[in-house]
């Protein structure tokens, strides 16, 4: 089917590889010419694993094309993706000025009736004013615009593998024809018929997804239900944690014994630093703010992002209590993206953390695989690292912030011998305290004694 997206952000971009890689042929589109011309001559403005790998395939055999020109894109696709940021404003509620914006450039440039499909994560009733949008800004009355909310469940770092191998796959319609639509574009991924390049041709057995069919209204509440709860799922863990500090048990034990339990589940109980990134602090807000809207009482959601903010603080202490004046101490900050695999800083904990060290008056030497080109141009004046190691010369303290594999793998032996003090204070729990005790490391992390 020929299909068109809205916005070459990771959502956008990983939608269009896999679709294209699916067998679709994908027109994609986006505001910010220079990305255009990126993608254009075969780079990829992101860092996401197997992202290049696909749209290179794709565009090898011709299935996924870019343009600057919204207009041929729009006219190009049968269907259309709208892919578009939906950043939180100043009050907590998600700014749909660019849907609005995409709405209005689709329902004036085109010529022939379209699917819409909202992608971009919206809070519950988006899609009647996407609908109200399309209708009003239509020049043509022959033209039918129906939409429909399919909402993404793609983590950064492993998105093309999420989308590929999705756990279920939400598709929220006012027809059953547009169900059947989507659910011929999402064959081929039902059935895995595409090249997967993350298990090269042969993925791993075992149940096939399913697609659900459901409202629009459903589909958008879907979405922020399950970032929320995920998201109080984590602020869950780290209050444990530091109970657990208080009375002395440790929340590793604690955590996976939960975890055993299939009712509760293992995942998303790693407490540390908490959450960032751009879905979740995001979300939780929106999440708060639709709820109000309504007159729903949702407090512990409120709670749940006073814990995540909270941690900074904890960690601050633990800094403070292990490292006592921080002016003038060289400390090596191991990992910046707000999660492993990843460039992605915003909302990253270890910029919250460095911005606080920075005015306490502390020389940063940060390391981080994929985010150091991104936070030299927030943080100038820190001192980049390509080699861990490097950052760690004649360290104070180092700080681990991002759960990178290269900083699981360090080599604290060796570490200790170029620091100048044996101190790791972990934001994310990634080592054994016993053996770094016995390495004759000051170690502090969370909940852990
Ligand atoms: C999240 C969801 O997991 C995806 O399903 C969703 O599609 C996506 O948001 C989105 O809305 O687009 P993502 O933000 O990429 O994905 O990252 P996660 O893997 O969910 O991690 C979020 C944050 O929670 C990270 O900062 C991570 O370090 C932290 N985290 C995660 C914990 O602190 N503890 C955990 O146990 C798990």
């Amino acid at each position: 089917m020929r299909l068109t997206v809205i916005g070459c952000g990771y959502v956008g971009l990983v939608t269009g590889a896999c679709l294209a890689a699916a067998g679709h042929e994908v027109f994609c589109t986006d505001i910010d010419d220079q990305r255009i011309d990126l993608l254009k001559a075969g780079k990829v403005p992101i860092y996401e694993e197997y992202l290049e790998e696909v749209l290179k395939r794709a565009a090898a055999e011709k299935k996924i094309s870019y343009t600057s020109d919204a207009g041929q894109a729009i006219r190009s696709g049968e269907v259309i993706f709208i892919c578009v940021g939906t950043p939180p404003k100043e009050s907590g509620e998600a700014d749909l000025s660019a849907i609005d914006h995409v709405a209005r450039q689709i329902a004036t440039e085109a010529k022939t009736s379209k699917l819409v499909v909202e992608k971009s994560t919206v809070p519950a009733l988006t899609g009647v004013q996407l609908q109200r949008a399309l209708a009003a800004y239509s020049r043509n009355g022959q033209i039918k615009f129906e939409v429909a909310s399919n909402p993404e469940f793609l983590r950064e770092g492993t998105a093309v593998e999420d989308f590929f191998h999705p756990d279920r796959i939400v598709v929220g319609v006012e027809n059953e024809a547009s169900a059947t639509k989507l659910r011929e574009i999402y064959q081929p991924i039902l059935e895995r018929k595409f090249h997967c390049p993350v298990h090269a041709g042969k993925c791993p057995g075992g149940e096939k997804s399913e697609l659900l069919v459901t409202t629009i209204n459903s589909a958008e509440l879907i979405k922020h239900a399950s970032n929320s709860f995920l998201a109080l799922k984590i602020s869950y863990a780290n209050v444990i944690a530091d109970l657990c500090e208080r009375v002395g048990a440790n929340v590793e034990e604690v955590t996976r014994a939960m975890g055993l339990d299939p009712r509760i589940g293992g995942q998303f109980l790693k407490a540390g630093l908490g959450f960032g990134g751009f879905c979740f602090p995001k979300d939780i807000q929106a999440f708060i703010h639709l709820s109000a809207s309504v007159g729903v009482d949702f407090d512990m959601l409120k709670a749940a992002e006073r814990v995540n903010k909270q941690r900074i603080d904890r960690f601050l202490e633990k800094i403070h209590k292990a490292l006592w004046v921080v002016r003038g101490k060289r400390v090596a900050v191991l990992g910046l993206a707000f999660k492993a695999k990843t460039d992605d800083i915003r909302f990253a904990p270890a910029l919250a953390v460095i911005r606080r060290l920075v005015e306490e008056g502390a020389e940063i030497h940060a390391s981080d695989p994929e985010a150091m080109e991104r936070t030299k141009a927030l943080f100038p004046n820190l001192a980049y690292h390509e080699d861990p190691y490097e950052a760690l010369k004649g360290a104070d303290a180092a700080l681990v912030c991002t759960e990178w594999q290269q900083f699981r793998e360090i080599d604290w032996e060796r570490a200790g011998k170029l620091m100048a003090r044996r101190l790791v204070i972990d934001g994310r729990n990634l080592y054994s305290p016993k053996k770094m005790h016995e390495l004759g490391f000051d170690y502090y992390s969370f909940g852990q004694t």
